[in-house]
C-alpha cells in the first residue's frame, strides 16, 4: 500500500483514496476526496479553483457547483485540521507538503547542491538567452569547464559543433513548454572528449505567482552504459 504522509498519523492511501488518522478512515464526499487528491497531485505547488473544479467534475455527489470549490476546500480543513492548505491571491490553492521533522537546512543549502554527486545546473529565463547562474561541483568534474567558464553562458556549448540531434529538438520544445525533459544529448569534455548526458531540465516556479524563475538541470554521465549498450549491440 502506498500511503502519503499527510500530519502526524495522517495517511493517504493512494490505492483506496482514503484518509486514515490513526488508522481510523476520514468519512469524506466523493467530491472532496476528489479535491484533496487533485490538491496532492500538485505536490506542494498552487491549483487554479477552475482546475479543481474540472478534476472534481465526474463526481457523483456532486454536493458542489463552479463557486463552492473554497466551501470544499474549508470543509476539507474542517475534516482533517493538520492539511495546511494556503489560499494564495486569484483563486489559487496549495497542500504544503508534510515535512516531518525536516532541520532548518537553509544555511547548508548550496553544501547540498555542491556537494552532489550529479552535475546541477540553474539557468535563468528570464536574463537574455537563459544563461547558467549557479554549477555546481560534480558539473565541473564531469565536463572539465571551470565554475567561471559555465557561469553567464547558455550550456549549449557543451554540444560543440554537433548541434544536428533531435534530442536538441525535444528540449527546445520543453523549455518553450515550461514542461520537464528527460534525455541523452552528445555532450562534450572540454578536452573534446563525447559524453553522453542524460540531462533532466526543468521549471520551477514562484509557487505564488506562477511565474517561470528558472530552471533546474541535472546531468548524469551515461557514456559508460551507452559503451557497454553498443558492445552488445554493435548496429
Ligand atoms: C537548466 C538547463 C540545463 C541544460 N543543460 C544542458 C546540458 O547539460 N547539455 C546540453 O547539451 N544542453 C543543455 N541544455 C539545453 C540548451 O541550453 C539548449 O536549450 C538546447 O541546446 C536547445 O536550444 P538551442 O537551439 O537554443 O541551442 C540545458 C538547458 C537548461 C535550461
Amino acid at each position: 500500500m502506498q500511503k502519503i504522509k499527510l500530519g502526524p498519523s495522517t495517511y493517504w492511501d493512494c490505492y483506496t483514496q482514503n484518509v486514515r488518522i490513526n488508522d481510523e478512515i476520514v468519512p469524506l464526499t466523493a467530491s472532496i476526496t476528489s479535491c484533496l487528491e487533485y490538491l496532492i497531485s500538485c505536490r506542494g505547488r498552487p491549483a487554479q479553483n477552475y482546475d479543481i473544479f474540472n478534476h472534481i467534475w465526474e463526481c457523483d455527489d456532486k454536493d458542489f457547483n463552479s463557486k463552492s470549490v473554497r466551501t470544499l476546500i474549508s470543509e476539507l480543513r474542517k475534516k482533517i485540521p493538520v492539511l495546511k492548505i494556503t489560499n494564495y491571491y486569484g483563486g489559487l490553492y496549495a497542500l504544503e507538503k508534510y515535512r516531518e521533522g525536516l532541520p532548518d537546512i537553509g544555511e547548508y543549502f548550496f553544501d547540498i547542491l555542491d556537494q552532489a554527486k550529479h552535475g546541477i545546473t540553474i539557468t535563468d529565463p528570464n536574463q537574455e538567452d537563459n544563461p547558467v547562474i549557479y554549477t555546481n561541483e560534480a558539473f565541473v568534474n564531469t565536463f572539465g569547464y571551470s565554475i567561471e567558464d559555465v557561469l553567464g553562458k547558455n550550456p549549449r556549448y557543451l554540444q560543440n559543433q554537433d548541434t544536428n540531434q533531435p534530442e536538441l529538438d525535444d528540449i527546445r520544445k520543453a523549455i518553450e513548454a515550461k514542461i520537464d525533459i528527460t534525455t541523452v544529448v552528445r555532450n562534450y569534455h572540454k578536452d573534446g572528449r563525447l559524453i553522453y548526458n542524460e540531462v533532466t531540465i526543468s521549471p520551477i516556479f514562484d509557487k505564488k505567482t506562477l511565474e517561470l524563475k528558472y530552471y533546474l538541470g541535472v546531468q548524469r554521465d551515461v557514456t559508460k552504459l551507452y559503451e557497454l549498450l553498443s558492445k552488445q549491440n554493435p548496429n
